[in-house]
């Protein structure tokens, strides 16, 4: 069974001692379940010092970013051979990453190789803009995405990766509707299927981020095939963040544990 992940990106928010603030508040409040691995995604900066500082029976962190060399002459870079202690996960791929810093298809499939390379489980984000779903192209464009992005990863690797389908339009912005992201997840699964067969479909863990806030919890828990959340703000306020926690918790028990099918299953 996929174990539930919740995520949450600081993005570019929170100095150091703003973010060991943070943590010190979310360790209060976040129980310890089971069935749920919550995952904390600070600054590059703040990585090092919220290691030593983070209960990690309850946190694990990602790195926002990487560089996918191991050491050379890259001025201002950061190697996943230099996090491979410190994070457990990085999200790659990230559309404001895309969008403003030009990670392109080509470097986004060289950082998965590299983390993957480097024991880091790489978070992809995978997305569609407005434009791109109004003239119906939102398949083409995950298709695009996955593929190549997957490309130098062997099929057990592809079964520990994590994808999140976000929406471009959704993020900072509006919610997408339950029936929107059901066909976008069982997309990303049906190419993973596919592609890597069947028991990796099943093992791989699929996101969805966009606007995640306490109230749409259960409604995009009930979509099948979403194994948790990528939270933006909605994860720089403590209480917003454990009230998704909870909402997800509560979930599970009126469900009793089990992670609605995914179709085929
Ligand atoms: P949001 O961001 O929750 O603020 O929409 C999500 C993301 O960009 O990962």
């Amino acid at each position: 069974m996929r174990k539930i992940l919740i995520v949450g990106n600081w993005k570019m928010h929170l100095n150091a001692s703003q973010a060991s603030l943070l943590v010190h508040r979310l360790q209060e409040r976040i129980k310890i379940y089971r069935d749920i691995e919550v995952v904390l995604a600070p600054s590059m900066l703040t990585l090092q010092p919220l290691s030593l500082q983070i209960d990690r029976r309850k946190f694990r962190l990602a790195a926002q970013n990487a560089y996918f060399r191991d050491e050379g002459p890259f001025t201002g870079e950061v190697s996943f051979n230099m996090l491979r202690d410190i994070v457990h996960y990085v999200i790659i791929g990230h559309s404001e990453r895309r969008q403003l810093f030009h990670d392109n298809l080509a470097t986004v499939r060289d950082k998965m190789a590299a983390a993957v390379r480097n024991e880091i489980v790489p978070i992809l984000c995978v997305g569609e803009t407005q434009q791109e779903r109004e003239d119906k192209e939102t398949k083409q464009v995950l298709h695009d995405q996955l593929m190549t992005a997957l490309s130098n990863l062997t099929a057990a690797e592809v079964a520990d990766v994590v994808i999140a389908y976000e929406p471009i339009w959704a993020i900072g912005q509006v919610t997408a509707k339950p029936g929107q992201v059901a066909e976008a997840v069982t997309y990303v699964r049906g190419y993973v299927r596919d592609v890597f067969g069947e028991k990796v479909a099943k093992n791989i863990r699929i996101l969805y981020g966009g606007d995640v806030a306490p109230e749409v919890v259960h409604g995009l828990l009930d979509v099948p095939g979403v194994d948790g959340f990528l939270v933006g703000h909605g994860s720089l306020n403590y209480e917003t963040f454990a009230a998704i926690v909870e909402a997800t918790h509560r979930w599970q028990r009126n469900n009793n544990g089990e992670m609605a099918p995914v179709k085929g299953e």
